[in-house]
Formats: C-alpha cells, structure tokens, sequence
C-alpha cells in the first residue's frame, strides 16, 4: 500500500497521475486551488476502493504551499508529485513582475518546500519517490517557464545522485506538446503546432512512472521527443531558440 500526493490533479496531467495511480492500488492526497473539481475526484477514486485526501491550496501562496507541507508530514507520503503548473503566456520584459514573482513561487518555490517535505518523511525510513513535471522547454532558452523548468531538471537530477543512496529515487518527466488546458489557461492559440508534437497526458504518465520504477533521472516519454531533448542540448542556442519560437503563437 502505498500514499502519493499528487499536485495539480483536478486536470491534465495532475488528473491522469491521480487515475492511473488509484487504478495501480496507490491511496492520495489530492492538491489544486478548485474545491469542487477535487471533492469530485475523490469522490470517483473513494468509489474505486482508494484512501483519499483533499487539499485545496493555491501553491502560489505562502499559506497554500504551508498547508501541504503540513499534509505531507501528517500523512507521510510515500510518492510526491510535483506537477503543478502554469505560464503566463507572455515574455519576461512584457510581463508584470507580480505575475513572475506569482510564477516563481508556484514553480519554484513550491516543489522546493514540498520536496524537503518529502525528505523529512522519507529520510529516516530510508524509502520514498519523488516525480517532478518540468517540460522539454527546460532544454531551450524561452523566457521565465524554460527558465523555472531548467532549475527543476537540474535540482532533479542532483536528488537522484544524492538520495538514491538513501533509497529515495527522483525522477523529472520532460514533457513536449500535451493536451490538457495548459494553452487555453495561458491565452495561446496552440494551433500552429503540427500535429505529430502533440502527445497524450496517457502516454506521459505511463513514461514517467516506468522510468520513476527504473531509478531514472530524467524522463523524456517518445522517441520524437528524446531526439528532439538530444538535439537541443548540443546545437547552438541561438538555433535551438529560433526553432523553438516557432513552436507556438502568443495571443494577446
Ligand atoms: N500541456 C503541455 O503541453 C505541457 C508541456 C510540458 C510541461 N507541462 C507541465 O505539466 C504540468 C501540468 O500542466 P497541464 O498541462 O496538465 O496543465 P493543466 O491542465 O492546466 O493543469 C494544471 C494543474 O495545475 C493546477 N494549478 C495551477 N495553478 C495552481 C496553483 N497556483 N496552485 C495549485 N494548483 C495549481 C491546476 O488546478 P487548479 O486550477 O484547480 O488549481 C491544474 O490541476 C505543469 O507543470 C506544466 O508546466 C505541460
């Protein structure tokens, strides 16, 4: 039996994570600003036999993120899913600062709070794992969110090295195109996007969780996209910038 948390579950990829590990046997503790779309998840899950907690929190927010630290010591998690997320759907110089700092604390700052949470629970019983969702945008220089994605990879990476050791494996999944609400949420008309870069928050998950099984550091589910995150990490910034600006358009 084991109690994963899991962040941004009431869409997306949040709400994948939350099915697929109810369906594997996983009890939860479900975390996300709307109270409504929660309690009807877990509503689903309990009538699939599953333990479930709801949390509503705004992980922007000192307070939100301090009352899922609170969840993770008090039902000591054995799997944390830092998934939550969101972009502004504007460059750094066009946006607002408030909105960056907003950003910072919910892509930042957040997964790091809850990541030393699950560290203070996991440590002395010398087991746990922790999932982060980045993005392949982590891999090209694109702004303020490739920027927060990178810290993530790399803070990522450097778990796993230093905490496998102690039993505790963490893995970031890099994502390309999904289909969730994440564009429409952002006010970005994502149609100029050729259909072959879209994937299925399915075929993200069931990526993340082999590789999460496998102690790997970093996931990049499809072989499209494990091409294009190669690429991208040894072609000149600059081209990896101008091709990747292609790939969507901002609406304002
Ligand atoms: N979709 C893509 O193409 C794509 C690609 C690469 C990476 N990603 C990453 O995947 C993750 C999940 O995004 P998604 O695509 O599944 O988008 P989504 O469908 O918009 O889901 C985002 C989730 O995050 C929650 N959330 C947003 N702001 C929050 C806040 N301040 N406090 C607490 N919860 C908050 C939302 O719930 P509430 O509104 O109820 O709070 C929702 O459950 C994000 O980290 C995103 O950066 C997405």
């Amino acid at each position: 039996m084991s109690l994963a948390l899991v962040t941004g579950a009431t869409s997306g990829l949040g709400l994948t994570f939350a099915r697929t590990l109810a369906a594997r046997g996983d009890d939860l503790v479900l975390v996300a600003r709307d109270e409504a779309r929660l309690d009807a998840l877990a509503t689903e899950l309990r009538a699939r036999g599953r333990t479930v907690h709801v949390v509503p929190a705004d992980l922007s927010t000192r307070d939100g993120v301090a009352r899922v630290v609170d969840a993770v010591h008090e039902h000591r998690i054995d799997l944390l899913v830092n998934n939550a997320g969101s972009s502004i759907g504007k460059f750094f110089g066009d946006t607002d600062i408030a909105d960056e700092d907003s950003q910072l604390d919910l892509m930042v700052k957040a997964p790091m709070d809850l990541m030393a949470a699950a560290l203070d629970v996991m440590r002395p019983r010398r087991s746990g794992r922790i999932l982060n969702v980045a993005s392949v945008a982590a891999f090209t220089p694109r702004g303020t969110y490739s920027a927060h994605k990178a810290w993530i990879v790399n803070l990522s990476r450097w778990m796993n090295i230093q905490f496998a050791p102690e039993g505790i494996v963490t893995t970031v999944l890099c994502p390309g195109f999904v289909r969730t609400e994440f564009h429409q949420r952002m006010g970005v008309d994502p149609s100029d996007v050729p259909g072959w870069m879209w994937t299925t928050t399915d075929q993200q998950v069931r990526g993340a969780l082999r590789d999460l099984e496998k102690g790997k550091a970093v996931s990049v589910p499809t072989v499209r996209y494990k091409v294009l995150t190669t690429v991208a990490q040894y072609a000149p910034a600059g081209i990896v910038a101008a091709v990747a600006k292609r790939g969507r358009k901002v609406a304002e």
